[in-house]
């Protein structure tokens, strides 16, 4: 008797954190960074996004502040990205072949790149000088030499 109230307790705290796991994705819009936009993996190099002139970090017109990184085995492109300090950017990352992931370190930025999606994220970089930003995500022999460089200036 005392095993099925258990069991029913049990049942609720599941039910209620399932619930605000979906209600956090469907109404406050929260959800893995890693998939924001489908994009063909296999025309990555000739997409409109992740051309060979597009890579690393952009000013557009309205002074928004972009960089896409490629993440490939086993480097990303291109190895280092700079960007501006104390100013909100939007960090683009797609991958042509394997999964991989990436974290910067100092900050709170730490995504997977799933073949097939943008993974983006939003950071303000607030120490200047350079900073890793290796590859997390096993992705081949060469995974522990995937290492790139954030340089804020
Ligand atoms: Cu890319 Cu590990």
């Amino acid at each position: 008797r005392t095993e099925l109230r258990w069991g029913a307790v049990m049942g609720v705290l599941v039910a209620g954190i399932l619930g605000l796991i979906i209600y956090a994705a469907l109404a406050l819009h929260i959800s893995p960074p890693s998939n924001v936009e489908r994009i063909d993996p296999k025309t990555l190099q000739l997409s409109d996004e992740f051309t060979e002139q597009n890579l690393g970090t952009q000013v557009s017109g309205d002074g928004r502040v972009t960089a896409r990184i490629v993440a490939t085995q086993y480097a990303f492109l291109p190895p280092c990205v700079a960007v501006p300090l104390n100013r909100p950017i939007t960090l683009r990352f797609a991958s042509p072949d394997v999964i991989h992931g990436l974290l910067i370190a100092g900050t709170n930025v730490n995504t997977m790149v799933v073949p097939g999606y943008v993974s983006q994220v939003h950071a303000t970089f607030t120490q200047p000088g350079e900073t890793p930003m290796p590859c997390h995500e096993f992705c081949g022999l060469g995974h522990s030499a995937m290492l790139g460089r954030v340089q804020v200036l």
